[in-house]
This record gives structure tokens, C-alpha cells and sequence, in this order.
């Protein structure tokens, strides 16, 4: 099917239910500016993330990964402002649509485009904690003058998001888990879907009988296995469409 009638297909899917969820990844907020992991331009293409993204690393040299990968985050972080793609899942919200979003992404756009009940599962970028005494600062408030910055008490910072090598919050993914197979419909949206345990919600969303609907301009290993349908595209644009074809249905 075209791109067209799979987004027309998704509306008249999702305009029916009130318990949609979305699990997104890097690729929805690439239109924010926010570079992905993976493929074409992706983080892991120009640094390795064994030694610059695993807690291994930063335990051994914090200064190494905050010069490496820490500072520039925040730099690119604190610029990105929500895109079309955020847009969509704070409407379809409001629309009493969309009730959760399980996001592996530590940028913040989904609630500062609106959205209230957004689980992080791999952590937030927007907190810095202190490895010592446990004292939080906001990371855009963190002195950075000094790398690795430093609490008051003399410890390190280091940003509230996982690292590889650490486990997800037990509450998280068991909420999630839960969500998951209980929802009407799950939308994929920018996930290269290749790191667990976040890329087994859509597994059991299909394995409870429901809808997974993936939107992302490549293939992943979900598409064939997993998915209903794969929308190719990029979430902005797709996302746009979906609201203007529900809005259309709304109000027939
Ligand atoms: N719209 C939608 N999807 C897009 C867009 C776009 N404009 N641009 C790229 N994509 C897709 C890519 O095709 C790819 O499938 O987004 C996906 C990005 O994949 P990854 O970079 O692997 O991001 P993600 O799936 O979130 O990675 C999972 O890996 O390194 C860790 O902790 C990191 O949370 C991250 C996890």
C-alpha cells in the first residue's frame, strides 16, 4: 500500500480507540535536530558507545565521557525544541486518544510538546545527580567550567539517564510491560528497535492480540515480525497527515 492510504488506514484505526500508546526512539526528534544512534549521521558512527556510553566508562574517566559525549548532549539538547512529530502525540492526546507514551529517548520534547504521562525509560538528560551524596541539579543550571562538574559536597555529576551496562527502573519497565499488553493499538514511531528490553513492548502488544503500527522511513526487524503496517516516512510529516485525516473523520 501507498504512504497515503496506510496514513488514512492508521487514522480510521486510532480515531476509534482510547487506549493508544506510542514507544518512540531517536528518529522522532532528528526534525528537532537531535542526531540518532544509529545508521546515516548517527552518534555511534563517530564514537564508539562501549567506551563513551557504558556506566563501565564513565565510572573509569567521568571527565573522558563528559568531554566526549556529555557536554555536546547538552549543548544539542538545550536548543531542540519539540517538532511535528511531538506535535501529533501531544494532539492525539487531547484528543483522548493516546494515553501513554514509553519513550526511549532522554530529550524532554515529548512533555514540553504536552504530553502528560510519558514514561522515560532509558532515564532523562534534564537532571544531573550527584554520585555521592544523591543531591539532583538541573542539567542546564550544572556548573560546566570544571569537567567532570562537581556538587557541593565534592562529588561528581552525572546525568540521570542509563547508561549501557545499567539496568532500566523496575517501575518502568513493569508499567510499561503492563501498558503494553493492555492497549487498544501501540504506535512505533523512530525506533531502530534493536535494543532491549524497550524493542519487546511492541512484542507484546501483538502477542495480547492488538495493533502495532510502526512509522519510520527504514525497515526494522519488527516490520515483517511485529508490525500491522510500516507508514515509511518521517514522523513530522506522517504525524501531520494522521491528525488532518482523524480531524476530517471527527467531525463527519
Ligand atoms: N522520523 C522517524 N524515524 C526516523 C527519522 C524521522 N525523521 N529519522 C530517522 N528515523 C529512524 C531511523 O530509521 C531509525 O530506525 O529512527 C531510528 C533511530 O534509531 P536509533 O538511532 O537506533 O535510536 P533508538 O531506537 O531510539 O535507540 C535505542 O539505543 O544507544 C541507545 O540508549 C540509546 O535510547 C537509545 C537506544
Amino acid at each position: 500500500m501507498k504512504m497515503e492510504e496506510l496514513i488514512k488506514k492508521a487514522a480510521k484505526d486510532l480515531v476509534h480507540t482510547k487506549n493508544a500508546v506510542a514507544l518512540t526512539g531517536a528518529g522522532i526528534s532528528v526534525e528537532s535536530g537531535i542526531p540518532p544512534f544509529r545508521g546515516k549521521g548517527g552518534m555511534w558512527e563517530k564514537i564508539d558507545p562501549m567506551k563513551y556510553a557504558h556506566i563501565d566508562a564513565f565510572l573509569k574517566d567521568p571527565a573522558k565521557v563528559w568531554n566526549v559525549l556529555v557536554k555536546d548532549m547538552k549543548e544539542i539538547v538545550e536548543q531542540a525544541d519539540p517538532n511535528d512529530g511531538h506535535n501529533g502525540l501531544a494532539k492525539l492526546e487531547e484528543l483522548g486518544i493516546l494515553k501513554t507514551i514509553i519513550t526511549q529517548n532522554i530529550d524532554g520534547l515529548h512533555q514540553a510538546a504536552g504530553n502528560t504521562d510519558v514514561i522515560e525509560f532509558h532515564g532523562t538528560f534534564a537532571w544531573q545527580k550527584c554520585m555521592d551524596c544523591g543531591n539532583r541539579c538541573e542539567t542546564s543550571k550544572v556548573d560546566i567550567s570544571r569537567i567532570p562538574p562537581l556538587c557541593d559536597c565534592g562529588g561528581i555529576y552525572r546525568p540521570e539517564c542509563i547508561f549501557f551496562g545499567e539496568a532500566i527502573p523496575v517501575d518502568h519497565l513493569i508499567r510499561s510491560q503492563d501498558i503494553a499488553s493492555k492497549c487498544d493499538i501501540m504506535l512505533v514511531i523512530g525506533t531502530s528497535a534493536v535494543v532491549q528490553p524497550a524493542s519487546s513492548m511492541p512484542m507484546i502488544t501483538k502477542q495480547a492480540g492488538k495493533k502495532v503500527i510502526e512509522i519510520n522511513p527504514e525497515r526494522t526487524p519488527l516490520t515483517d515480525s511485529v508490525s500491522d503496517y510500516l507508514i515509511m516516512g518521517k514522523a513530522g510529516h506522517v504525524m501531520n497527515r494522521i491528525i488532518e485525516e482523524i480531524e476530517g473523520l471527527l467531525v463527519l
